[in-house]
C-alpha cells in the first residue's frame, strides 16, 4: 500500500495543509484504511523535502479531526474511528443525478465530510431541551399520546399550526391543517391527491431536488419556468400556463431552493393573478420563510387577497430540526378530505407525542425565541461563505447573496465533465450539491449548490479555499502545477 502526495509551492494552500487534506481525502475514500502505519515525520519531511514542523503540523490536525492516532513508542495509524466514518458514497460509481439526493443524505452523517451539501439547520444550535425536556410534563397525557394519532394531527398543534398561519396572514381553521411527516410527506401527497401518471406539473427550474425526483417516480412530467433574480419568468409562465395547462405551480417563493432568490411582492401577485386567471392550483411550499437575515420575505402567496384556493405546506426541518419530521398542508375542505384519505393509507398516523411537544414549543413562544437567536448566527454564516467565496473562488465564477434560507447558488463556464466537480469534492473531503440534481435538462452553464446552515465560518472557508483550487486547476489545465508526484510506500501495522 502507498501513499501518495503532491506538494506544490505555487499553490496558495500553506504546505501543511496540502499534506493534511491528501491524507485526509486518501482516508476519506477507503484507500489508506483503519490501522494504517503512516511514515514517521522524520522520514516523511525528508521524502517531501519539507521541514519536520511542516509534517508534525499536518499531523497534529488529522489527529485533531480524529482521523489519525498516535500510538507512543509505536508509530502513527489511521484510527479505527476513521473507518468507520469513511467515504460513504462509491466514488467510483458512474456519476448520475438522480442518486445524489441519497448521497448527500448520507454525507450528512460523515463526520469527517465537510458537508455543504444538505440545507439543514446547525444540530448544535436545536432547541433540544426546550422540546424534548418538555416530555416529563406530558406524562398525564400519556394514554392519549402513546397510540396511533388522530389521522388529520394533533388537535393541539393544528390549532398552534393556525395561530401560526394567523401570524402570517393566512386565513386559516384547524379544519383545514394536516399534519404531515415533513414538508416531503406533504409534497408526496398533494401530488399523488392532484394528478395521475402522465399530467404535466410546472416548476421552477431549477427546483428542490427532491421534488424532481418525486416527479420523475411518479411519472409526471415536469414543465419548468426559469428563476429570475426576483422570481420566475412572468412571461413564460403565462406561456406555459396558457398552452400546457399543468395540474398545479409548485413553486418555492421565500428563500427559493436550491437559488435562494425571494420572489418580489409584484411577482407573487402576478403568480396569483395569473393562475387564477388560467384556473391553475397554487401549491406553495414555504419552508424557508422564516430563515431571514435582511427583512422578512413579503407576505405569502396564501395571504393575498383570493387566495383561497392556494394550497400552503410547510415545516420545521429548517427552522427546528429535519430529525423532527414535522411538516403540514394547509388547504380548502374538499382538498383536505383527499389528502386526509391518502394520509391514512400511507402511514395511518404521525408521532402525536413528537406533535404535541411541537405544539407546547410554538404555545409558550419557544419557536419565536428560539429563531431570534438562531437567525443572527446564520447571518453572520450567510455573510462569512459569502467573504469565503469572494476570497477563493476564481472570477469566471458567479453567485448572489442570498437574503434568507440555507442556500448559495454557483455558476461557472463548465469546465468539469458532469458529475465530475462534485465527485472530486467528495474525494477531498467535501460536500457540495451537485447542479445536475436541480435540473430536469442538461444545462450549458456548470451549477452547484452550497449550504451553510450547518457548517461554522471557518469551516466553510476552509472547504470554499479547497473547492477554488478545484476549480482553478481544472480551468488552468496546470497538471500538478509545479508539484511532482511522490508515492510513498507504507508498511503494516
Ligand atoms: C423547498 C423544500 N421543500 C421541502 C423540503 C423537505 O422538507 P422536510 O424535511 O420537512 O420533509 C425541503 C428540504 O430540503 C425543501 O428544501
Amino acid at each position: 500500500m502507498s501513499l501518495y502526495l503532491q506538494i506544490t509551492r505555487k499553490n496558495n494552500l500553506a504546505i501543511y495543509r496540502q499534506v493534511a487534506e491528501q491524507i485526509r481525502a486518501q482516508i476519506n475514500t477507503g484507500r489508506l484504511p483503519s490501522g494504517t502505519r503512516l511514515p514517521t515525520v522524520r522520514s516523511l519531511s525528508a521524502e517531501l523535502g519539507v521541514t519536520p514542523l511542516t509534517v508534525h503540523n499536518a499531523y497534529n490536525e488529522l489527529q485533531a479531526d480524529g482521523l489519525i492516532e498516535s500510538v507512543v513508542g509505536r508509530g502513527t495509524y489511521v484510527s479505527d474511528e476513521a473507518q468507520r466514518d469513511a467515504m460513504p458514497v462509491d466514488t467510483d460509481q458512474p456519476f448520475h443525478p438522480d442518486n445524489i439526493l441519497g448521497d448527500i443524505l448520507h454525507i450528512m452523517r460523515a463526520r469527517h465530510v465537510r458537508s455543504m451539501a444538505v440545507a439543514i439547520p446547525d444540530p448544535d444550535l436545536a432547541p433540544i431541551d426546550e422540546i424534548w425536556g418538555r416530555v416529563n410534563q406530558l406524562r398525564s397525557e400519556w394514554i392519549n399520546l402513546s397510540g396511533y394519532g388522530e389521522i388529520e394531527g394533533d388537535g393541539k398543534l393544528r390549532a398552534a399550526l393556525t395561530l401560526w398561519l394567523e401570524d402570517r396572514g393566512v386565513k386559516a381553521a384547524p379544519s383545514r391543517v394536516l399534519v404531515t411527516n415533513g414538508a416531503m410527506q406533504a409534497l408526496n401527497i398533494v401530488t399523488r391527491a392532484l394528478t395521475k401518471p402522465g399530467d404535466s406539473v410546472l416548476t421552477e427550474e431549477p427546483t428542490f431536488l427532491g421534488y424532481r425526483h418525486l416527479l420523475k417516480t411518479q411519472r409526471i412530467r415536469p414543465l419548468t419556468v426559469p428563476v429570475l433574480p426576483d422570481g420566475p419568468d412572468i412571461t413564460r409562465l403565462e406561456q406555459i400556463l396558457k398552452s400546457e395547462k399543468p395540474r398545479f405551480y409548485y413553486t418555492i417563493p421565500a428563500f427559493q431552493n436550491p437559488t435562494g432568490v425571494c420572489f418580489s411582492a409584484e411577482k407573487r401577485q402576478a403568480i396569483l393573478d395569473l393562475c387564477r386567471k388560467y384556473g391553475t392550483q397554487i401549491v406553495e411550499d414555504d419552508v424557508y420563510s422564516d430563515l431571514y437575515y435582511d427583512q422578512p420575505p413579503p407576505a405569502a402567496i396564501a395571504a393575498l387577497p383570493h387566495s383561497q384556493h392556494v394550497i400552503y405546506l410547510g415545516g420545521f426541518s429548517k427552522t427546528i430540526m429535519s430529525g423532527l419530521r414535522l411538516g403540514f398542508i394547509h388547504a380548502s375542505p374538499p382538498l383536505m378530505r383527499k389528502f386526509v384519505a391518502l394520509r391514512r393509507v400511507s402511514d395511518l398516523s404521525g408521532a402525536p407525542m413528537v406533535q404535541r411537544l411541537l405544539a407546547e414549543f410554538l404555545n409558550d413562544g419557544g419557536f419565536k425565541r428560539h429563531m431570534r437567536r438562531v437567525r443572527p448566527i446564520y447571518q453572520q454564516r450567510r455573510n462569512g461563505m459569502h467573504d469565503g467565496l469572494n476570497r477563493f473562488m476564481p472570477s469566471f465564477v458567479n453567485w448572489s447573496r442570498p437574503t434568507g434560507g440555507f442556500c448559495y447558488w454557483l455558476d461557472m463556464p463548465r469546465i468539469f465533465a458532469p458529475g465530475a466537480l462534485y465527485q472530486l469534492a467528495l474525494e477531498n473531503g467535501i460536500g457540495i450539491a451537485a447542479g445536475e440534481a436541480f435540473f430536469t435538462h442538461d444545462t450549458q452553464r456548470e451549477h452547484f449548490r452550497l449550504s451553510f446552515g450547518n457548517l461554522t465560518t471557518e469551516a466553510q472557508q476552509a472547504g470554499i479555499e479547497q473547492l477554488g483550487r478545484m476549480i482553478r486547476e481544472q480551468a488552468s489545465k496546470r497538471p500538478g502545477a509545479d508539484g511532482q508526484l511522490k508515492e510513498i510506500a507504507l508498511t503494516d501495522r
